[in-house]
Parts: structure tokens; sequence; C-alpha cells
């Protein structure tokens, strides 16, 4: 066990580990693990993964869980990074890759912050979880508390995909649809959770789903053996991904296995909800809420986010930026993604490409540069929006 305490990501006060969190009890935002790195490198080394399993749990050193028998998997992680063909050459990048984060359990990214955060939960003596969801976080999470014999509840807007409430309703959790955004949804947990008694696990209100998340960025580093990309590029909602890779970067030089450089983040949002881009452009360090949110990328119809500052923190200190794109260019993504190189990908990843377009015409992305773009999810979640 390498955790040493929980800190928090804006006023810096320790908070106890192995206790139930949510936010910071001064100042009210999110708190992140923090390890003893010095201890978790003497068996977690490069060389020690060769063999290890093939999930996220490889790099169990630098995971919250204390007792292997807390683990609560589906074999969530080790996703892979495919080189793509078709889609560079045609965009002008000899070095463009997809992280196919399709191919976790329920179809999503959204696997790896659930398998840790309901592996604490039951560690921590959890019953019963709480999340507002935008629909592939809710199907995660149902599926985690079913394998963990957890009860959970659901509260999703009502027009979320019928895919992610219709595998909720069939992984056993009580699911609530309201009239409304996931911020609604997010006041509605909170109001009744002390009385229900459930722990909230919404997006950075508890410390772990970004523990599970940030092993993208581990992942990325050990597939490219070591040398990280030029450019991320990365659909953000909450930004747990984003932050969570951010967070990795930072682990893995104190483990001494890269060094200062970092590739410069991205943010891509849907122009009908794009909180962080219009921030990042205005220069401020919190968001504002972005009002009548509407997108199709349900992922992205986030209108206001606890983890803004630690989002807007990493795409400046990285040198990368925020794009918007529209719903007509992240659905038209889609289906090139899909036939140029065999990918079905979600609206939220496919949102990637339009971005890196604009980006190229900019001057931004060089077409020598090594470019990732994530595909966070399932187009097959969403059939509703294609032709
Ligand atoms: C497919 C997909 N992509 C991206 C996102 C945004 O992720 P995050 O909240 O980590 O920024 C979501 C969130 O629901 C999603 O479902
Ligand atoms: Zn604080």
């Amino acid at each position: 066990m390498n955790i040493t305490h929980l800190e928090c990501a804006a006023c810096g006060l320790r908070h106890e580990a192995q206790r139930l969190h949510n936010l910071c009890r001064e100042c009210g935002k999110p708190l992140l693990v923090r390890y003893d790195l010095q201890q978790a490198g003497r068996t977690l080394t490069k060389e020690s993964l060769n063999g290890r399993r093939a999930d996220l749990w490889r790099y169990r050193e630098v995971l919250p869980v204390e007792g292997d028998g807390n683990i609560v998997s589906l074999g969530e992680g080790w996703t892979p990074l495919f080189n793509t063909g078709r889609l560079g050459r045609k965009v002008g990048l000899r070095q463009l890759y997809i992280k196919d984060e399709s191919q976790n359990p329920t179809q999503s990214f959204k696997a790896r912050g659930m398998a840790t955060a309901v592996s604490m939960a039951k560690e921590l003596g959890v019953k019963k979880l709480a999340v507002p969801s935008a629909g592939n976080a809710a199907g995660a999470l149902a599926a985690y508390a079913a394998r963990a014999e957890l009860e959970c509840f659901i509260f999703m807007p009502k027009d979320t995909p019928r895919a992610n409430i219709v595998e909720c309703e069939q992984t056993g959790a009580h699911v609530t649809l309201l009239d409304g955004l996931i911020t609604d949804c997010g006041a509605e947990v909170a109001r009744r959770k002390d009385a229900e008694g459930w722990f909230d696990v919404s997006t950075l209100k508890e410390p772990y789903r970004v523990e599970g998340k940030k092993t993208l960025g581990y992942e990325l580093a050990e597939q490219f053996d070591w040398r990280l990309p030029d450019v991320i590029i990365y659909p953000t909602g909450g930004g747990t991904g984003l932050i969570g890779m951010w967070k990795a970067f930072d682990e893995m030089e104190q483990l001494g296995w890269i060094g200062p450089e970092r590739p410069r983040m991205v943010t891509v949002q849907a122009s009908g909800c794009a909180p962080i881009v219009r921030a990042f452009e205005e220069g401020k360090r919190f968001a504002d809420e972005f009002p009548d949110a509407a997108t199709v990328a349900s992922g992205l119809r986030v209108p206001r986010a606890i983890g803004d500052f630690l989002i807007l923190d990493a795409l400046r200190e990285s040198g990368g930026t925020a794009v918007a794109v529209t719903d007509a260019e992240l659905i038209a993504a889609v289906a090139e993604i899909g036939a140029l190189e065999g990918v079905f990908c979600a609206p939220e990843g496919a949102a990637c490409l339009p971005a890196l377009r604009k980006l190229i015409a900019e001057g931004i992305v060089q077409p020598e540069e090594r470019v990732v773009l994530f595909n966070t999810g399932a187009g097959v979640k969403y059939l509703e929006s294609f032709p």
C-alpha cells in the first residue's frame, strides 16, 4: 500500500487515506490521491511490467486499493493504440494514432474510473452508490456495482441515449430519468444522498475515479515505449481523463520513467456546450456555466465542471489549447473514421478529428508530429444519432 494521503487540488490540505471522502473539507474542491512513489518504484519498474495482467491493474503499486480481494474487475484498460493508415494520410500526418477506449467493459473509458472507485467503495465499506451521468459513466457504474454486490442509484437526463438507459436497467441499477441536464441530476443526488445513505461517485467529487482514468497516461507511455506523443486530443466533459493523464505524467516523471517534456493537451468540446473552450479563450482559470447546453455528443453535455481549473491548468501548462466543433462536424467524423479505419467511434471520440483538422489548418499541429486521438466510447451506443 503506497498511498500516503489525499491532497486538495486547490488549497493543498491533507486528508487521511483509507477513509471515505468526497470534496475538500475546507474549500470544497476535488481531492487527489498521493503516493510514496519511491516506495512504489521498488517493485513497479518498466521491466516489471512485462508479463503483468493485461488490464489497468498492471499498475497496481500506483492504484489505491489495499486488499487484492477488494479489486472489482471486468477486464478494464490495456486497450489498443492503433496507428492509422488512410486517415493519417488524408489529414497529412504520418504518425496519427487512435487510442480505442470503446474496447473497455461497458464500451467506454468510464470503466477505468468506475473500476477503481467501486473497488475503493467496497474496501471502505460503502453499501449504496449514487451518480449523475451523461450516460456512459452510469453504464459503467451499474456494471461494477453489480459485480461488487453493491446497490446503485443512477440519475440521467431523460434524453440520454437509450443504450445507456437499457444497459443500466439490465445490470440491476435503480435508474431515474430527469427532465434536465447532468448538473440537475447532480443536484438531485446531492439533495438526497444523506437521507438515503448514498455515497456520491460524481466526477471528481470522490478521489478514486481519477486514479483509474490516469492509467490512460501510463498506458500511452508504455505503448509508445516511454516516449509520449507530441499532441493528445481529448473530448472533455467533466475532464477526469485529461486530469488523470496529466497526473500520471507527473507520477511517471517522479518514478524516473519519463523526463519533464509533456504532450500538448487539447480539449475538444461541442460548440453547443463549450464552457472550457470559452474559459480558455477568455484567459480564465474557472469556467462559467455554459447556458442552454445542447449536443448529440451526450458525454460532452456538461455545462459546468468542478475540475474546470485542473483542466485549464493542464491545457496551459502543456502549451495546448481548446477547440469547439459543431454537431454536424462530429457526426460526419464518425462515418469518416469508421470507413477509413474500421473504428465505430462515439460522437465524443469522433469530435477529435474535426478539431485536429482545425489545428492543422492553423499551423498548430505540424505534419511530422505524433498525435493521439482518444476514442472514448462506442458508436453503437448512439444509434439515434446516425442517419
Ligand atoms: C464517450 C465519452 N467521451 C467523453 C466524455 C467526457 O469525459 P470526461 O467527463 O472525463 O471529460 C464522456 C463523459 O460522459 C463520454 O461518455
Ligand atoms: Zn481545499
